[in-house]
């Protein structure tokens, strides 16, 4: 039997697939139901201090090989989820917040709250692509460590970032030296690859309403982005600071990549919202059987051992 049970900064996880906040995880609901599933945690949708309707829709479209979406992050706001967080405790495993905000200043307010709510790892969001207006803080060095700076001191469980896709190395190296000075446990790589377009060649228009079309790609589409960013910031820290892997999931082989490039977990979004809860049994028996043929008994058994040629 394959293990796929796997530990992040010490908090351990009955398997390795859990949902992508944003992925059915914005109500009440949605998130007991990712309690109820086999789903190895549950992950909130990114929270801002207001309650959000999100963007106008349509505002996610699903196409073969992936999805766009600029959803706007739609959420109940942050004192919701903190009253909702010991209930969610209840499913026996971690529950995972993710923390947004529009202005610098929310950080600390919402980290503030929900830490005391007790979950059981924070997930900081440098990436949403999709608020008009605002820039992926990921994106600039210096804003995402004045941020980092406002809410390590407030957060007293392993606290992690959710970075966007880097597609130069220059500034991975940049972003590893800001994590590196600020003491983070985790990192989630990546959010989707944002401002993208999809084209309706038929309607002949753009498939989403918000931003003039322009939105976040996620999906089978950006899997070697997500693996290429799990890869770089894998080596960059010597393989000692635990990694999610986002983006691309769409079976077991997917996972198994991600995990061969330093991922000890993966988060699943686009095929989730595709194909529902049901999902979680289908990429727990592929990624198994990937392991029992290659001879792995455990995920971390080949964490990290993609070889060079
Ligand atoms: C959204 O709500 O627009 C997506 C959230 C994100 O990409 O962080």
């Amino acid at each position: 039997m394959t293990d796929l049970t796997t530990t992040i900064a010490g908090v351990r996880f009955p398997t390795c697939f859990m949902n992508a906040a944003g992925a059915l995880c914005v109500t009440r609901e949605e998130l007991m139901a990712l309690g109820r599933s086999r789903s190895g945690a549950i992950v909130t949708k990114s929270m801002t201090v207001e309650p959000r309707q999100g963007n106008p829709e349509p505002r996610y479209h699903g196409f073969a090989g992936g999805s766009i979406n600029s959803m706007g992050l739609p959420n109940l706001g942050y004192r919701a989820y903190a009253e909702m967080i010991p209930d969610l405790k209840q499913f026996g495993k971690p529950v995972i917040a993710s923390v947004a905000g529009l202005r610098e200043e929310d950080f600390p307010v919402i980290a503030t709250v929900i830490n005391a709510a007790g979950p059981d790892l924070i997930e900081v969001n440098l990436s949403c692509p999709n608020i008009p207006g605002k820039p992926q803080i990921g994106y600039d060095p210096d804003a995402s460590e004045r941020i980092i700076k406002l809410v390590r001191p407030l957060i007293t469980v392993p606290m992690g970032l959710k970075l966007p896709p880097y597609f130069d190395p220059a500034h991975q190296e940049a972003m590893q030296k800001v994590i590196a000075r600020q003491g983070i446990d985790f990192l989630n790589l990546i959010n989707s690859v944002g401002n993208a377009l999809v084209v309706d060649p038929d309607r002949e228009t753009v498939v989403i309403k918000p931003k003039g079309g322009f939105g976040g790609l996620g999906g089978a589409i950006i899997k070697p982005v997500a693996l290429a960013n799990v890869r770089a910031f894998y080596k960059l820290f010597e393989g000692r600071l635990p990694i999610i892997g986002t983006g691309g999931i769409v079976n077991g082989v997917d996972a198994f990549e991600h995990i061969l490039c330093g991922a000890s977990a993966v988060q699943i979004g686009t095929v989730l919202v595709e194909e529902g809860l049901e999902v979680f049994a289908r990429l727990e028996t592929e990624l198994s059987a990937i392991l029992a043929r290659k001879g792995y008994s455990s995920i971390v058994d080949c964490r990290g051992a993609v070889r060079e040629l």
